[in-house]
């Protein structure tokens, strides 16, 4: 019999032991209610999914600034966390897992979804091309206003405040969301940081602003109930760098002496949107990262199986199948068919593509 783990081995996450390891993967769904408090919604759909290993919730903003969406979740206000803590009472009651996933946008928002309709801020003066969904619909991205050197540890409490939140919403982690072209994205790239200070030019000064939020982050939960997701060498929301495999192996080896619960390393953005890598960015960062490894991008069962037996990733994160299949850990451990995620439904709306798709056993096939 094969010694060499599968994705129904358990494992020793930081401070947590999961039967399986099979991730949700973050996946923003705009369908917050006012404020953006969690829903009852949001409650049943995430409780349906607590089977995974671990849920990672969609991106949550750490601040009003942070917001880069028409409904998203945020954790900044008491009444979000006490709307997460539903969520996170129900996952928990339901035998599950869950991080948040703390995003903020920067430049990737609009100065209608902001306070006081300001400009959405940025390491540096570059907009994103293209447009940005709005309660007006489609606007181009703006120009967005450098943070000031003495502004950046304001923006770094404010994600310590969420990580404090985190702890009063009954969150198990948080995630910081460091991919897709959000702030810490922003600065680690020389496409969108033009900086002079200490938080640009070197690749010691692209990636202080992501360190100094991780040791914030830590700081509040211990670094086994904190995560960071990255997503080298993607070109999503402009994510332009002169040296990507550089770039993030060395944020990769900086990582290494803090002892995080993971690491998450995308290889599909699952946008459809911008060019991959030149590399193949999961093995490109296992090579240098000595701590556990969340792979995702386009796994299915076996390929994700195959992955985490040949050492490729310690854990393996599905984003699409887990919107579509609520026992996706039960359609795996069956070899069952898995139902088709409707990509109209992804973003936005009520139930409909949201909680409504159904188990196997509610197909009469278990
Ligand atoms: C509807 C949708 C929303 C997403 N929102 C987020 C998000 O909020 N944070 C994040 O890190 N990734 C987000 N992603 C990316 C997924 O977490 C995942 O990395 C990607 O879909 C690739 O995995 P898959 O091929 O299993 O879907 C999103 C993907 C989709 C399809």
């Amino acid at each position: 019999m094969s010694t060499r783990p599968g994705l129904f081995t358990p494992i020793r996450v930081g401070a947590l032991v999961l039967p399986n390891r099979i991730v949700m993967s973050p996946m923003t769904r705009i369908r917050a209610g006012a404020g953006c408090v969690p829903t009852e919604s949001m409650v049943r759909y995430y409780s349906q999914r607590a089977s995974a290993g671990l849920i990672i919730t969609e991106g949550t903003h750490p601040s009003p600034m942070g917001r880069g969406y028409t409904f998203p979740p945020g954790l900044h206000s008491d009444e979000q966390a006490a709307g997460w803590r539903k969520v996170t009472d129900a996952v928990h009651a339901a035998g599950g897992r869950i991080f948040v996933q703390l995003m903020h946008a920067g430049r990737v928002s609009h100065s209608s979804l902001l306070p006081e309709h300001a400009l959405p801020i940025a390491p540096s003066a570059i907009a994103v091309s293209g447009e940005v969904h709005t309660f007006e619909g489609k606007q181009s991205f703006e120009t967005p206003r450098p943070l000031s050197t003495d502004e950046i540890p304001i923006v770094i409490d404010e994600y310590q405040r969420a990580a404090e939140l985190s702890i009063t919403a009954g969150f198990d982690g948080v995630e910081l969301h460091a991919a897709t072209g959000y702030l810490p994205n922003q600065f680690q790239v020389t496409g969108s940081n033009r900086r002079t200070d200490e938080y640009g030019g070197s690749l010691e000064a692209r990636t202080r602003f992501t360190l100094e939020v991780i040791e914030a982050l830590c700081g509040v939960r211990g670094a086994d109930r904190v995560g960071i997701k990255i997503g080298p060498g993607f070109t999503v929301n402009d994510t332009f760098d002169d040296n990507p495999a550089e770039t993030y192996t060395y944020l990769a080896r900086r990582l290494n002496p803090l002892g995080l619960a993971y690491l998450h390393v995308g290889y599909d953005s699952g946008y459809g949107r911008g060019t991959a890598p030149p590399f193949n960015s999961i093995d490109l960062i296992r090579s240098v990262f000595t701590g556990t490894l969340i792979a995702v991008g386009g796994f299915n069962k076996a390929t994700g199986d195959a992955a985490v037996s040949a050492g490729r990733a310690d854990l393996v994160a599905y984003g699409r199948p887990f919107i579509s299949n609520p026992d996706l850990v039960d359609r795996f451990r069956l070899d069952a068919p898995l139902n088709i995620p409707d990509g109209q439904t992804f973003y936005g709306g009520g139930d409909h593509g949201y909680t409504d798709y159904p188990t196997l056993s509610e197909q009469g096939r278990h």
